[in-house]
């Protein structure tokens, strides 16, 4: 016999002893969650204020036999793990007054995370806190928390304090920590940057609720009384120093978020965990890679849709099980949980960026073609790339250069030997209306010689390197720099304007347009120092998640390392956020135009600064294939400027992989190929006829497009919208979009179907229910929503348009300089009513306050009635030519007898009866300036 108390490993299933079926499973739930609701007491923003008696069922001691012990009979499904370290038995089990089931099927393999229903898991209601006090104030609920028993962790807290903020009528905050002692919140993003729209008078569209006698909270949605939260009393609620753990069941399988992972789009539930520790790992399924973004969101049963945010920047695991049910385990920091309550994904996205700030507005060039390899070596192997680039006629707006430029691998030089004529070919480059841009890593070398190497020697002047723990100077490891590296905290007040001298030095040698920072996870070639990490408890916790090689210095410093704000121990998941920032304000500085950053290593609200990379992904079919979803889970991050590296980084690309890479790669919303020095040479012309012919191809359909491209961007920086955008975005009704990641849109107008597997000529796509019509042939599909067969031509990469569009474009041409010299048109895409609708926005494409000054139009388009008609959404007054040229009508399902502009002139068109397509060219239309066109049929 054992004795345990308060322990029930399952009193209200075990009456169904039976095997469960998922539907049976559901049921229970269901139970399960009634039962619970019957217990909440605090009931937020509801009229009544009730407090309840705790059940006596569930708080009873127990005295049970090994019997029950061993096969109490939570379902798998929902049984929350209980000893997430390994090595775990019946004994340290049932020690922690958990239930031990060793099941037969379980995968033993050792090393792997066993990603399986847990052998040691919670009891119901396993005790923990409770609460001792509540009130309620205004709208926002506040209560302490005392602890009842104690976890099995080191220093619990003994008090906590869970409040609720109501940011808006769709934004609640969560937060739960210590009132006795602040600890660690990350500094970004910046919370005084919030401007959330103050919504006194609407009742909101979430309950809060608490229950007296167990820890945690629900959320449920006013609307429907739908539960979307539900942590009261589930797993283990644990707070103490280094581990911090809660648990909720979620409303549905339908989970996108949690990256930066390798994953499907849609998140496998069945037993998956995804740690966050920001980490120089090419892309690989199962571990932690070069960023964390614990926000995830949930399309519910009903389909409305509302999303979480865990800002926590220590390391974590965050577990998905099959209940559906999530576990938030970090080890250290608060838990602050921001639910954002949609209803759509749109409104989901928009309410998480008011929280972690709006993406940054893109120069114009940036949405070009970009170039570059690791290893060109010199400049004239540089100059000649892009030189033969440029003679392919391959639209292409910006040249990179890898660390090779560098001066012994030192940032702010440059090698003065093999890249001595670099001043002059960034000039050059300029000259041809196009950009550059080199790379910064984060680390400084700290070997060169006192007086020749300035970026340290006033880095240690001004105090801005992290520090080692146990010397208190800077903490040394190694990079790409000969002998020894340190790196800058950009949490130092100084280390902005450090940052600024530096980059304005190297922009006075070179006039570089944008940055490229790496490295900034931040990587390290050692496990911490030299000699690795003195054992602390920063480095050592009691719990590690479940990074790479389960030791958290590996390949960065170590976690005791101090920064100005913190440890590294809480601050290393901010790291590269914090070089993009001080690299963001820097270039605003120095070229008082539109920063252009991208960066390895990204954390919440970086899109407000930097966009992203996917690192250094293989040259493989699976990598092509596995880059959809990961740049569609960086828009929903608010990071919509992300691409990965065209033909891959790592390994030999082939002809026919490339081939199809450059094709989708020109839909990317960056749009770079990029490779490493070991392998062969991959820019478009280097490869070959077929590659050269599709990249050319691909991209000036993206040139022609740009200005639908920019509005998107200029929306996302407005607005929080998407950019590449998951189908399920705009058909959330629509059941089969959930799972697509093989196909995304830009916008919501344009469907991008990429080939992404070798020797194939078709695609099966899914069309949405709608009108829609091949973007090439013009063809029309109604689809009631099925999976189409679509011809794909070695050269072509199969777009659709979605029936109700208007695009807007511009003839393109091999540069954006001199693409926005052309005349625009519209491309018109009409519904089964003959309605469509678009957008435009436009300015000079560069200037830092284009928005501010009204220095924009920002025009809406609209046909109704066989009219085309524009408007000024809002007022702007950017003067500069903006002409019409062009506008093609897609399912005009009847002969154009006449066109008319302006309803007077009748003007010269083209209309094909059999693709049912009106063509007006050679018009000079001032877009500024309101115009009507519109198209009579023959009597
Ligand atoms: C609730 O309890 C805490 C901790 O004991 C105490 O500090 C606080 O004043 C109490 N609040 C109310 C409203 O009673
Ligand atoms: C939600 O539940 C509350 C309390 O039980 C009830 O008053 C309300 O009508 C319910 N709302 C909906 C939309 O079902
Ligand atoms: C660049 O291309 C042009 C046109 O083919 C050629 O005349 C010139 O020599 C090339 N320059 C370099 C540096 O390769
Ligand atoms: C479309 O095809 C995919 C892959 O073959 C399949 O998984 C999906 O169920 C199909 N969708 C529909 C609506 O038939
Ligand atoms: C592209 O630009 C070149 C150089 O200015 C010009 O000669 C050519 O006509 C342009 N082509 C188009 C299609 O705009
Ligand atoms: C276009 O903009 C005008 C003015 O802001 C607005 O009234 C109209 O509803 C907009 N039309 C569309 C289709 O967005």
């Amino acid at each position: 016999m054992i004795t345990i108390k308060n322990v029930l490993c399952n009193q209200l299933v075990k009456r169904c002893s039976f095997a469960l079926r998922s539907s049976e499973i559901r049921f229970l739930f269901m139970l399960f969650t009634m039962i619970v609701t019957l217990t909440l007491v605090t009931v937020v923003h509801a009229v009544i204020h009730v407090q309840s008696p705790s059940d006596p069922v569930l708080r009873t001691s127990f005295t049970i036999d090994d019997n029950e012990l061993e096969f109490g009979n939570i379902p798998k499904a929902l049984r929350f793990d209980c000893h997430p370290e390994d090595g775990a038995s019946q004994l340290s089990c049932t020690n922690r007054g958990c239930c031990w089931d060793p099941m037969d099927d379980v995968n033993d393999s050792g090393n792997l995370y066993a990603l399986d229903a847990p052998v040691c898991y919670y009891p119901e209601n396993w005790p923990s806190y409770e609460f001792i006090n509540s009130t309620i104030e205004g709208k926002d609920f506040s209560g302490f928390l005392t602890r009842k028993v104690k976890s099995f962790y080191n220093n619990d807290i003994p008090i906590i304090k869970m409040e609720t903020t109501t940011l808006s009528h769709s934004i609640l905050r969560v937060k739960i920590h210590d009132p006795q002692s602040p600890r660690y919140e990350p500094p970004w993003p910046v919370k005084s940057n919030w401007k959330i729209s103050n919504v006194k008078d609407s009742s909101p569209k979430y309950i809060f609720q608490t229950d007296s006698s167990r820890p945690g909270f629900a959320i449920k949605r006013a609307a429907d009384n739908n539960t979307i939260f539900d942590a009261i009393g589930k797993g283990g609620f644990i707070f103490s120093d280094q581990f911090l753990q809660i648990s909720s069941l979620l409303p549905s399988h339908n989970v996108y978020g949690l990256g930066e992972h390798r994953t499907r789009l849609k998140l496998n539930t069945n037993w998956n965990s995804f740690t966050m520790f920001n980490k120089d790992q090419p892309p690989t399924e199962r571990v932690n890679l070069y960023s964390s973004h614990p926000f995830y969101i949930v399309i519910e049963e009903s389909g409305d849709c509302h999303g979480v945010l865990f800002l926590n920047s220590n390391a974590m695991d965050i577990i998905l099980q099959p209940a559906p049910a999530i576990t938030f385990r970090t080890i250290g920091g608060i838990f602050d949980f921001y639910f954002f309550m949609g209803p759509t994904p749109a409104d989901v996205l928009r309410q998480y960026a008011e929280v972690v700030g709006k993406p940054f507005f893109p120069p114009y060039w940036s949405l070009g073609f970009h170039l570059c390899q690791l290893g060109y070596g010199s400049v004239s192997k540089t100059r000649e790339v892009w030189n033969r680039t440029r003679n392919a006629r391959i639209p292409f707006d910006t040249q990179w250069n890898d660390i090779d430029y560098m001066e012994n691998r030192n940032d702010f030089t440059y090698d003065k030997k093999n890249f001595k004529d670099l001043p002059q070919f960034v000039d050059e480059i300029h000259l041809a209306g196009m950009h550059y841009i080199p790379m910064i890593d984060a680390g400084i070398a700290a070997a060169e010689k006192a007086g020749t190497y300035l970026p340290y020697d006033e880095g240690l002047r001004d105090d801005v390197f992290v520090k080692d723990a146990e010397t208190n100077q800077p903490f040394i490891g190694k990079v790409w720099n000969p002998i020894a590296t340190v790196w800058p905290d950009f949490t130092h007040p100084k280390s902005a304007m450090y940052y600024f001298r530096m980059l304005k030095t190297m922009h006075d040698m070179f006039a570089f347009d944008g940055l490229w920072i790496d490295m900034n996870e931040p990587s390290n070639f050692l496990n911490g120092k030299v000699n690795g990490c003195t054992y602390n408890k920063f480095d050592y916790p009691q719990y590690v998640p479940h990074v790479v090689d389960r030791l958290l210095a590996t390949k960065t410093l170590c976690m005791n390392a101090k920064h100005h704000l913190d440890s590294h121990y809480n601050l290393h998941n901010t790291y590269g956020t914090g070089q993009a920032i001080v690299s963001n304000l820097a270039m605003k500085k120095i070229r008082m135009k539109r920063p252009f950053i991208i960066s390895r290593a990204t954390w919440e609200g970086a899109g407000h600064y930097a966009g992203h990379w996917t690192g250094d992904v293989y040259s493989s079919w699976h990598d092509l294939r596995m880059s959809i979803p990961e740049v569609l889970a960086y828009s929903l991050f608010q990071v919509p400027m992300v691409g990965a590296d065209i033909c891959g980084f790592d390994g030999n690309t082939s002809v026919p992989l490339c081939n199809r890479w450059v094709q989708l790669g020109a839909f990317y919303p960056f749009a770079r190929n990029h490779n490493s020095d070991d392998t062969i040479v991959q820019d478009p012309v280097a490869m070959g006829a077929l590659v050269v012919k599709s990249a050319r191809k691909a991209l000036l359909i993206r040139y022609r497009f740009l200005p639908y491209l920019y509005t998107l961007f200029f929306k996302a920086h407005k607005f929080g919208d998407t950019v590449a955008r998951p189908l399920f975005v705009e058909f959330t009704n629509d059941k089969n979009t959930y799972n697509i990641d093989k196909q995304f849109l830009w916008g919501k107008s344009l469907m991008i179907i990429p080939v992404l597997e070798e020797n194939k000529v078709e695609v099966t796509a899914y069309i949405p229910p709608g009108p829609w019509y091949d973007f090439y042939t013009k063809a029309f599909i109604s689809s009631t929503g099925k999976n189409f067969t679509l011809k794909a031509p070695l050269d072509t990469i199969p777009l659709m348009i979605r029936g109700g569009s208007i695009l807007p474009g511009q003839t393109p041409n091999v540069t954006t300089t001199l693409s926005r010299k052309n005349k625009f048109e519209l491309l018109v895409a009409l519904d089964y009513k003959g309605l469509a609708t678009g957008e435009l926005y436009w300015d000079d494409g560069d200037s830092l306050d284009s928005l501010e000054k009204q220095q924009f139009r920002w025009l809406n388009f609209t046909v109704k009635g066989q009219k085309l008609r524009n408007r000024e959404v809002e007022k702007g007054n950017f003067s500069q030519h903006m002409i019409l040229g062009r506008v093609s009508v897609m399912g005009v399902s009847r002969k154009v007898h006449r066109v008319f502009l302006n309803d007077n002139s009748s003007i010269p068109f083209t209309y094909d009866i059999s693709r049912l397509y009106l063509n007006v060219k050679g018009l000079y239309v001032d877009l500024k300036r309101k115009f009507t066109l519109s198209w009579a049929f023959e009597e």
